[in-house]
């Protein structure tokens, strides 16, 4: 089991850990708007959101990430946001997973479908992206996919992240940026520009470099942990 901070208290729950709360109750999160139709989000993900509000496609998305991770083997991974468990779709299932995520109806499916996909002993913790309970240094690969824009304050996040890296780890992500949201469309959550995304991870001790990747209005980029 991943080494947690000390005086953490985890309490289990099937395949989710909760943090222990006041009382020692498991504690809950805000519900995101997701979690109260988890059983329609990955088609609501592909038929509506994708097309009608990035403006993007699905299939180039998970084409993009899956180059950016094809050399990722046997590596300790942590995801933020993880949603339904939509990183199967371009992680090798020889990696240690670690996916966190406030809403436990999409961490449920997303547990599904990480045992299923074969991943050994994948872990699956409700917290927030921006209050981790984990030991620090403990991940050689952070992902954070269409997750950052709802998570807090992105300079609490990328501090988190770097906390948790080791040195030289690399943190991925995917977020719509506002100037490539073409469709003018509502997007949820707080966008920040890629410019102001670089100048976040700089200050919080990464190198920041997009991806080429055209996809509606996501920004893809790797940003490595620097000594
Ligand atoms: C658009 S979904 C993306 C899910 C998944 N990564 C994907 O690509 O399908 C955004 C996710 O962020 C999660 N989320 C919202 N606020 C969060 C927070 N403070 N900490 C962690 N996850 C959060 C939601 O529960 C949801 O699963």
């Amino acid at each position: 089991m991943t080494k947690l901070k000390p005086g953490i208290r985890i309490i289990r729950k099937g395949e989710l850990r909760y943090l222990a709360g006041s009382g020692g109750r498991p504690m809950q999160f805000k519900p995101w708007l997701g979690d109260c139709f988890s059983f329609l989000y990955d088609f609501l993900m592909s038929k509506s959101v994708f097309p009608g509000k990035i403006g993007g496609d699905l299939q180039k998305h998970y084409s993009v990430l899956a180059r950016e991770l094809a050399g990722v083997h046997g590596r300790r991974i942590l995801e933020l946001g993880t949603g339904s468990g939509s990183a199967v779709n371009f992680l090798h299932s020889d990696n240690e997973y670690v996916g966190t995520d406030i809403s436990p109806g999409l961490l449920k499916r997303a547990a599904k479908r990480f045992l299923r996909a074969g991943f050994p002993a994948p872990e699956f913790y409700v917290a927030s992206g921006d209050d981790l309970p984990f030991e620090t240094g403990g991940f050689n690969l952070c992902l954070c996919i269409l997750s950052l824009n709802f998570i807090g304050k992105v300079e609490k996040v990328f501090q988190e992240v770097h906390r948790l890296l080791i040195s030289g780890g690399m943190f991925v992500c995917s977020v719509p940026v506002p100037e490539r949201n073409r469709l003018r469309s509502t997007i949820r959550g707080v966008l920040h520009s890629e410019k102001e995304l670089g100048g976040m991870c700089r200050e919080s001790g990464f190198t920041f470099e997009p991806l080429p990747c055209d996809n509606g209005a996501l920004l893809y980029f790797r940003a490595t942990k620097q000594d």
